[in-house]
């Protein structure tokens, strides 16, 4: 049997006939950036996030970069992050000047330690930037408090998480500004390039909305500079299609999440850990076990496919080092790198793959 990843192929084909339709719409009115299918795309979202309010961006790179931007955080500044992310989170900082500070994650959510945070702030400390690592909402009430007596902005990295919540409320809405990706692999995945930013604060709002368009408003007057960082409309047409599943999707990713809960019980194999208050999207089903790479090729070798995120935190990335950091720092960021293995999941996935995927590493468990 062969277990990919993930099948693109197959959620493409169930809206086949609705997103051709669509892509034919933006040929034939040839409005290709922004216009209509964008709008109401962003509608569609406002009506999860509300009272926040939601910008079509270009990616969810670039989604963080003028979060950042609209916050003013720039030279000499410093913003506290996990290290166990994929690396646009940091990338973004360094880009506006801007210096990482890592702070550690917890073992079991795999999210920023909220513990940890106080004794890295100092006086350049402009923002903390949690992020909702593979589906799950990091402790935002202690975030936002912390934040809050520091007179600190709080940027959630919500890539993995759009349509997770913590205690009733959503992913992404629960800080300054929340930051979506919907790069194709993604619970809701565009076909190309695309993120959001959403915001509840009316002027941060409208800053953020003139920077997504070269910080012009109108045409030629430019109040700040801003870039382009405006969402094609081929994607909101991918992505206005694709949102009114994505409930049911993530349902089915917890129900298969369950299932491989079950499976591995009484196993070596550490399972993710559903924090209190939160409902977890499984972006990514990540389990830890000491033999990773070995179990890796042993699955390899029976047709089915792993990832590994992250294998090097961000502490240790080669383009970091000019900031000097231990790598010996964050002991817990690194011991998961070494140890954790996502598995298949997605919504077209049969429960006769889960049990296939979970048989085989339960017979690898045995032989070490
Ligand atoms: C945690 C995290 N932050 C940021 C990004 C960047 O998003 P994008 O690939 O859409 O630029 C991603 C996705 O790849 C991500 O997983």
């Amino acid at each position: 049997m062969k277990v990919p990843l993930l099948d693109l192929k197959a959620q493409y084909r169930s809206l086949k006939n609705e997103i051709d339709a669509g892509i034919h719409r933006v040929l034939e009115s040839q409005a290709c950036i922004l216009g209509p299918e964008v709008l109401t795309f962003e509608q569609q979202i406002n009506g999860m996030v509300a009272p926040a309010k939601s910008l079509a961006i270009s990616s969810g790179t670039d989604a963080l970069l003028i979060a950042l931007m609209a916050l003013d955080i720039g030279t000499g500044d410093e913003v506290i992050m996990p290290p166990f992310t994929f690396f646009a989170t940091a990338a973004v900082v360094l880009r506006v000047g801007a210096k990482p500070v890592f702070v550690d994650v917890e073992e079991d959510s795999f999210n920023i330690n909220p513990t940890l945070i106080e004794s890295a702030i100092t006086s350049r400390t402009k923002a903390i930037m949690p992020v909702h690592l593979f589906g799950q909402c990091a402790d935002m009430e202690r975030i936002n408090a912390i934040a809050k007596k520091h007179h600190l902005k709080v940027i959630e990295d919500a890539a993995q998480a759009l349509g997770a919540t913590r205690n009733g409320h959503p992913a992404g809405a629960m800080s300054d500004i929340g930051c979506v990706s919907f790069y194709p692999t993604k619970n809701l995945g565009a076909m190309g390039e695309a993120g959001l930013v959403m915001t509840a604060d009316p002027e941060l709002f409208e800053k953020l909305r003139i920077l997504r368009n070269q910080g012009m408003e109108p045409v030629y007057q430019h109040h700040y500079v801003g870039g382009n960082f405006r969402m094609d409309a081929f994607q909101g047409v991918v992505l206005g299609v694709k949102f009114p599943h994505l409930a049911a999707w993530n349902r089915k990713r917890a129900e298969h999440a369950a299932h491989y809960n079950q499976l591995f019980q009484n196993s070596a194999a550490i399972t993710p850990h559903v924090m209190s208050g939160n409902t977890h999207i499984y972006h990514q089903y990540t389990i830890r076990v000491p033999q990773r790479d070995s179990l890796k090729t042993h699955l390899g070798d029976k047709g089915i496919a792993t990832g590994i995120y992250y294998p090097i935190p961000l502490h240790r990335q080669p383009c970091m080092s000019h900031l000097g950091l231990d790598p010996n720092a964050c002991p817990v960021s690194n011991r998961l790198a070494g140890e954790v293995l996502s598995l298949p999941i997605y919504p077209e996935l049969s429960s006769e793959q889960v049990e296939y995927v979970g048989r085989n590493i339960l017979e690898f468990l045995k032989t070490v």
